[in-house]
């Protein structure tokens, strides 16, 4: 399932956006002017990356301060050891379309 989730002047570099979608609880970030979408809660605990934030192409989760890469989602220090989940973003028709299937 392809759908847009924000005009793609929506967003400021970091700054995110909240989405649910197909279900699914989802992060839209501007880093640096690229759009990331990754799970919204962090894969260490159930903590909501929202309200981390945005470091380079990186999140930060701000409940034990772990970094995931936004592209991999993988994780980039401990207490977290498990990647995000993270989903094809593009940017087309002055939307923001994000892919779940
Ligand atoms: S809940 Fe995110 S690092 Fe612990």
């Amino acid at each position: 399932m392809r759908i847009a989730v924000a005009a793609d002047n929506e967003l400021k570099p970091g700054e995110m956006k909240r989405v649910s979608l197909d279900g699914k609880r989802l992060l839209l970030a501007n880093a640096e002017g690229q759009y990331f979408c990754v799970d919204e809660m962090c894969s260490h605990e159930d903590y909501s990356l929202y309200f981390g934030c945005i470091q380079g192409k990186r999140i930060k989760c701000s409940l034990h301060g772990s970094y995931f890469d936004l592209a991999s989602g993988q994780p980039l220090n401990e207490p977290a050891d498990c990647p995000l989940r993270t989903y094809p973003v593009s940017v087309a028709d002055g939307q923001v379309w994000v892919e779940t299937a």
